[in-house]
């Protein structure tokens, strides 16, 4: 049996740091696991400029202790009317390594978001131009639309349309959610991958909603049925590079969840890689682990992949009811339970 796995260093490629004292709190816990992140832009108010990204980035290492070993990869927050000379200027200097595509009102802090593709055709253009990665919130925001089916409405009314008219673009579709997204994602040519996240691979829709209401398993986006969870585990273990990590760890207070109104998002940093590495093994493909969360994001972006390695060894995590985040009780994924897997550094 196996009782170690050694891998390359993982990065995340979509994470939320937050600010403040929420980054403060956070910070740590994805700089404990992965080598880089690529850091969504969604603060108030959004990144959208290059001055503000460095600045970002400045503040998240200042929230890591001296000397971390932890690179904050940057994204700029796409609106409808953002020079693409503001993107290219970041990107040929080193500050954004991609660009976020946010439908205007699909989630936290995405009001300023794109309320017509075809209004950003500029900015695609450059970014096809110099290989600059657009990641993507899929999910289309018409009220008509049931909540379920935003995802796969996306695909067709989005997604190909913009694939067809700018067909060198890279883009990751991010935190994909259905049967539909896998296929889509493993029938397009090879400059269009997924990120697929912890939560997705482990709960499917009862879990917010079977025997009461459960905020700390919302998130965005929501959710699906039973057969699109097991489509994903088969894709993000199927070991095509089309598939990689990226946790979509959104920390909101304990009253912002559990709430009249509570935020979607879950925090899954703490224990990211013990619930990633529960469903490879429950799926008998421990072999691809280091593929999903070391080598296909890098091959994909375009960066090498980390030299340093870390090790899981099969013993039991108990994951606590609350985690402490700079002062602030944080509800992790997983609360309460136990994974067969420890992170050992
Ligand atoms: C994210 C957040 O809280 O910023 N929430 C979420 O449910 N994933 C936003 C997002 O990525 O959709
Ligand atoms: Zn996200």
């Amino acid at each position: 049996m196996t009782t170690t796995i050694t891998i390359r260093r993982p990065d995340d490629w979509h994470v939320h740091l937050r600010d403040d004292a929420m980054l403060q709190g956070v910070a740590s816990y994805t700089a404990r696991q992965f080598a880089r992140a690529i850091v969504m832009p969604n603060l108030t108010p959004p990144i959208t400029t290059v001055e503000a990204a460095s600045a970002y980035r400045d503040r998240i290492m200042a929230a890591l202790p001296d000397g971390a070993a932890f690179e904050p990869l940057m994204t700029c927050y796409l609106t409808d009317n953002l020079d693409p000379e503001e993107v290219r200027r970041g990107f040929e200097a080193g500050v954004f390594t991609a660009a976020k595509l946010y439908p205007a009102g699909a989630t936290t802090n995405s009001d300023s978001g794109v309320t017509d593709v075809a209004k950003i055709r500029g900015v695609l253009e450059v970014m096809a131009e110099i290989g600059m990665v657009l990641c993507v919130h899929g999910e289309v925001t018409a009220a008509d639309i049931d909540i379920f089916d935003r995802e796969a409405v996306f695909i067709e009314q989005v997604l190909k349309p913009l694939i067809a008219e700018i067909p060198s673009l890279k883009v990751v579709f991010e935190h994909i959610t259905t049967q539909d997204a896998v296929r889509f994602v493993e029938a397009a040519p090879a400059n269009v991958a997924a990120t697929i996240t912890p939560q997705h691979l482990h709960i499917n829709r009862n879990a917010m909603l079977v025997g009461g209401m459960r905020p700390h398993a919302y998130c965005l986006p929501v959710a699906k049925r039973e057969l699109h969870r097991l489509a994903l585990r088969r894709a993000a273990t199927s070991g095509l590079p089309k598939f990689f990590l990226g946790t979509d760890s959104a920390p909101h207070t304990r009253s912002a969840k559990e709430s009249a109104c509570g935020c979607a998002g879950i925090f899954n940093a703490p224990f990211a890689l013990e619930s990633y590495l529960a469903v490879f093994e429950a799926e008998e493909a421990l072999e691809q682990f280091e593929g999903f969360a070391s080598l296909h994001g890098p091959a994909f972006y375009g960066l090498p992949v980390n030299e340093e390695a870390i090790t899981l060894e099969k013993r039991d995590t108990g994951v606590p009811e609350t985690v402490d985040a700079g002062g602030e009780q944080l509800v992790p994924f997983h609360a309460g339970q136990t994974l067969g897997w420890t992170f050992a550094g």
